[in-house]
């Protein structure tokens, strides 16, 4: 088993693009709290509708036991069996509406998509990994950490290192991580003139 698992692009990306990866087994170590913010600060960075930065996030390190079995509690249990073994996991969440005006933002969710997609190309870039997760307790979260009306719990995630070798627990994950990694083709999803005719370059 290897902590790389990079993507096969057709055309040359920046190489953390390829690198990152979501794994199933972490190693169970903590995240250096210097790393952890660096990849919080890729979060600030990212573009955003008005400049509304509208996402929040709460962060349980494994450092903090008691914190973490909370937070952990907030995920479906399929994701709780692997995430487990992260090193810190976060809620993410979105503001719905803009704070200039009151007015609702439609690009909430997506501005929050922008700065995660930026917080693990960080994590990539220091040797860590994210897992991402939409299957989490949405009731549960708003819940436990009172979160107000006009917040919305998205997803959860989960950042560490990938484990070299399974640990006890892992066995039955490992096959998830080996797996080969595919995606579409550009011409299947970028359209020219009509929806469904494939973008070509001239
Ligand atoms: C918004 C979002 C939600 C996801 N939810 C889950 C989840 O609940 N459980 C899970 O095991 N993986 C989840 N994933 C991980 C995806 O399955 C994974 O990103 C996808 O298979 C592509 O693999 P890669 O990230 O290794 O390239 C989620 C990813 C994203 C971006």
């Amino acid at each position: 088993m290897s902590h790389v698992k990079k993507g096969e692009s057709d055309y040359s990306v920046m190489p953390e693009m390829l690198e990152r990866w979501s794994p199933y087994c972490f190693d169970d170590q903590p995240v250096p709290g210097d790393l952890l913010l660096q990849c919080l600060e890729a979060t600030r960075w990212a573009a955003s509708s008005y400049n509304e930065q509208p996402w929040y996030f709460v962060l349980a390190e494994k450092s903090n036991p008691a914190a973490f079995e909370k937070m952990l509690g907030c995920l479906l249990e399929a994701n709780q069996v692997w995430a487990k073994f992260a090193g810190a996991l976060l809620i993410a969440v979105s503001k719905e509406n803009f704070s200039h005006n009151g007015t609702p933002n439609r690009a909430h969710a997506y501005d929050l998509g922008q700065a995660v997609a930026q917080l693990s190309l960080q994590a990539t870039a220091v040797g860590l990994h994210v897992h991402q997760m939409a299957g989490i307790n949405l009731s549960r979260i708003r819940q436990e950490y009172a979160i107000p009306d006009g917040y919305v719990p998205q997803t959860a995630i989960a950042i560490g290192y990938a484990a070299t070798e399974p640990m006890p627990g892992q066995e039955g994950l490992v096959g998830r991580d080996t797996k080969a990694r595919t995606r579409k083709k550009i011409a299947e999803y970028v359209f020219s003139d009509k929806w469904g005719t494939s973008f070509t370059t001239k």
